[in-house]
């Protein structure tokens, strides 16, 4: 979905339209504006298509000069004109975009003092607080600085105001807010591409900042509320499609995105108002009825797919089999008829997963993709199609489709349990309050970027990097040993922590770093074992674990990087983050081509 937000000279409702036509490749299913008509807000919303906006407003036109505007993807509350933004009230009109994780409690509270809610949507509890604020006079800015105070999750803000036509508010946390520099116009919109046709010249907001803008420019506060100077970049006026923003690459790009992407997956999967699963398409077969599952995929996309392996054996008791493909459609892999075969693949082109699909498909088994692009051979083929909703990924190392796949599939895993009685209703109540809280997770891991921009420089003094992890967090070892090589041709393996005794242990010395991926969880305490086998041989540890097990972790020649303490199962969404921050940024280090690294494909549609 996509904010737009203008401060102009003229009547703004056309350009919010059209900078949201911009928009409409994040995809969206119904549409708003809302601007100030004199001294009050008014507002145009249709469900569906922009179109449907449009006519909206050629019936009942908007002359004001200082309005906002959303595409929605239904997250909390259906797609209806009534759940659309803007939400308003008789003082304040927002826009918003991500998942507000805290707003029951907000709206409890809220309710108890008597606020009475028209909509299903969490965004609404953002509108109500705020103009909780300015019912007591307190004035605009000082109430979107306390209403922010209260927020939790991974969100962008847009606000105007009744009664003042010279103000417009952003807030960025999590999905990216960028800020339009015009000519005595100031715009708010979602990325550069949806300001490309007004103006060149854009700051963007950073995690944590909120902008106050006037036609005069804008003030930005970072998180702790102090003045803060972000700096402006031009951008061509035929800002493309796919952007880089102010990234050096596509791939950092790709790899800040990721809250914001896995929030939107996480929206398709799950129904946050009930905190169920919801899958949006029906499945033509009843997981009771499934022996086992095979997975097969290639690359990234496989480790995906061993990271679900865990999830389905763990919370659906399925057993299940994982290939590459490239060995699964040659193996003659006996499968039994009504069972379930499952595929991940960000392009849904790659030719040994399409080759595999077939070959499950001759063999009598339901097909289930997992693909990014839904146009794609693989899901034309397949039975179902679970889309990830990543968005068009540039770089050739897979990141944010990766952690989109793992979204879908604990979604689904947990579906499974569900179905085959494995799991509660409670269960699954806390199963998807630990999907929940990802993209905030996932934003606050993003912060640990300067601490691993430095390790990057060691590292990438080193010929060989050995990564090492368990349960889950094994097969994120091996992706991460793959996104180090692939991006900075050092060489790497990932490892079985376990299996470290039966043979690499050879290999460690003091030139030799090891990355261990260990969340503290059930089986931390063996992980902690096999670090200090690597410790007593002089090798050097990199740690990636949060709070608690930094604390129990006492080893020599230890370099910890500490992620948010994690509830649920569901770490290697969360772990992902810094496992392809520390790739991304030795690459950087060794001056390697990030986006196009040598001799790799984004899609292999060869043998
Ligand atoms: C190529 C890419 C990898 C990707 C793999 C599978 O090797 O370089 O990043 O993981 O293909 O691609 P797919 O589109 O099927 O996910």
């Amino acid at each position: 979905c996509g904010i737009v937000g203008i401060l102009g000279k003229a009547p703004v409702a056309e350009q919010l339209v059209d900078s949201l036509k911009r928009l409409e490749y994040r995809g969206y299913d119904s549409a708003g504006v809302a601007t100030l008509e004199g001294d009050h807000l008014e507002r145009r919303r249709a469900e569906g298509k922009l179109k449907n906006l449009e006519k909206r407003l050629d019936a009942e036109p908007l002359k004001g000069h200082t309005g906002i505007g959303h595409t929605r993807w239904a997250t909390h509350g259906k797609p209806t004109e009534n759940n659309a933004h803007p939400h308003a009230t008789d003082r304040v009109a927002v826009v918003h975009n991500g998942i507000i994780e805290n707003f029951r409690e907000l709206r409890e509270a809220l309710e108890k003092k008597g606020t009475v809610f028209k909509t299903e949507t969490d965004t609404e509890i953002v509108l109500h607080l705020v103009d909780s604020f300015l019912q007591k006079g307190i004035k605009p800015v000082e109430a979107v600085r306390a209403a922010l105070s209260e927020l939790r999750g991974a969100f962008a803000l847009g606000f105007i105001f009744a009664g003042d036509d010279d103000l417009m508010i952003g807030a960025r946390n999590g999905p990216p807010l960028a800020i339009g520099h015009g000519d005595g116009e100031m715009y708010l919109g979602s990325d550069a591409i949806a300001l490309g046709p007004f103006t060149d010249t854009i700051s963007y907001l950073e995690d944590g900042d909120w902008a106050v803008l006037t036609r005069k420019g804008a003030t930005i506060y970072d998180k702790t509320n102090a003045i803060v100077h972000r700096d402006a970049v031009k951008h061509s006026a035929s800002t493309s499609l796919v952007d880089k923003a102010n990234y050096r690459h596509f791939m950092a790009k790709e790899i800040h995105e990721q809250p914001e992407v896995v929030g939107h997956t996480l929206a398709r999967y799950i129904d946050m108002a009930s905190e169920r699963v919801m899958l949006p398409v029906k499945l033509p077969f009843d997981f009771k009825d499934i022996q086992r599952i095979s997975i097969t995929a290639c690359g990234t996309a496989s480790y995906a797919g061993y990271v679900a392996k865990y999830w389905f054996e763990r919370l659906a008791r399925i057993p299940v089999e994982l290939d590459v493909a490239s060995e699964f459609r040659y193996r003659e892999a006996p499968l039994r008829k009504g069972d379930l075969a499952i595929f991940i693949s960000q392009s849904g082109e790659t030719a040994d997963t399409l080759a595999a699909l077939r070959y499950a498909k001759a063999e009598g088994v339901h097909t289930l993709s997992v693909v990014n692009v839904p146009t794609s051979t693989i899901a034309r083929e397949s039975e179902t199609v679970l889309q990830t909703l990543a968005g068009p990924e540039i770089g050739v190392a897979s990141t944010k489709a990766f952690t989109c796949q793992l979204m879908v599939l604990a979604s689904l895993a947990v579906a499974a349990g569900k179905a085959r009685g494995e799991l509660s209703d409670e269960d699954e109540t806390k199963l998807v309050h630990g999907l929940v809280e990802i993209p905030r997770l996932m934003a606050a891991a993003l912060t640990l970027e300067p601490q691993i921009e430095k390790l990057a420089r060691d590292i990438s003094k080193s010929k060989d990097v050995l990564y090492l992890g368990r349960g889950t967090s094994y097969p994120l070892a091996l992706e991460g040993a793959l996104k180090l090589k692939e991006i900075s041709y050092i060489h790497a393996e990932g490892y079985a922590a376990g299996e470290l005794k039966h043979g690499p242990i050879a290999l460690i010395d003091e030139t030799m770093p090891v990355v261990v991926i260990a969340p503290y969880d059930r089986v931390f305490e063996k992980t902690v074992s096999n670090m200090q086998e690597v410790a007593a041989r002089g090798g050097n540890i990199i740690l990636m674990t949060d709070a608690k097990g930094a604390a129990e972790a006492t080893v020599d020649s230890l370099v910890t990087i500490v992620l948010p303490d994690m509830a649920s199962a569901f770490t290697p969404m969360v772990y992902a983050v810094p496992v392809q921050l520390l790739a991304y940024h030795t690459a950087v280090v060794m001056g390697t081509d990030v986006d196009q690294p040598r001799n790799l494909a984004k899609s292999v549609t060869v043998e």
